[in-house]
């Protein structure tokens, strides 16, 4: 069995997510970037993940132009998805139903994965840029998160990547 993890991450939590994923498979997994994966690759794979972060209340576009391009490729294999973000911090808004961003983008897409996760990701402060700090603490005070610039919080349950991961096997 050959998997075939696809990320599409800007400051490596999702990617972390994939290679957690891919410790916890069996058989033959390849991690890799979703902006840089070879057609023969996706052929070769006998199952398909993919996983992608947040950032401003958007998927990278070039998630929405791969899934688009790929829709029949990857509804003829066995596949999954996870959605990363930090509003799935909350009880809540931490499931595909539930979780805004992914609920949105399985509705707006011809793909199906079978599986369907939302992760919690990482807020980490000293590692952004200026602009994107004093955003991101706007947005954390706004929705009672933390706000000291100091701080890098991982708020990934990997319980419940473990747990995705086991549905997996
Ligand atoms: C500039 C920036 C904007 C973000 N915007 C959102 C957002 O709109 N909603 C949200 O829930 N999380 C948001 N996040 C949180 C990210 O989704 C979270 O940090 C995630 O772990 C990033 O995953 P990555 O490292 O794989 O890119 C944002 C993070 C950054 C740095």
């Amino acid at each position: 069995m050959e998997t075939l993890i696809l990320y599409s991450s800007r400051d490596g939590q999702t990617k972390k997510i994939a290679d957690f994923i891919a410790r916890e498979l069996s058989g033959n997994v390849t991690v890799q970037s979703l902006h840089e994966v070879a057609e023969s690759s996706l052929v070769r794979a006998d199952r398909i993940i993919i996983g992608a972060s947040i950032r401003y209340g958007h998927f990278e576009r070039a998630l929405d132009d791969f899934v688009k391009k790929q829709t029949a490729l990857l509804n003829k294999k066995p596949s999954a998805f996870f959605g990363v973000n930090l509003t799935a911090r909350k009880v809540g808004k931490d499931t595909p139903e539930t979780n805004v961003y992914v609920r949105k983008f399985l509705r707006r897409i011809q793909w199906k994965p079978e599986l369907a996760a939302v992760f919690a990701g990482a807020l980490r402060y000293p590692r952004y840029r200026f602009l994107d700090r004093i955003m991101i603490q706007l947005i954390m005070k706004i929705t009672g998160g933390e706000t000291d610039p100091t701080k890098e919080i991982e708020y990934t349950d990997w319980q419940k990547v473990k747990a995705f991961a086991e549905k997996l096997t």
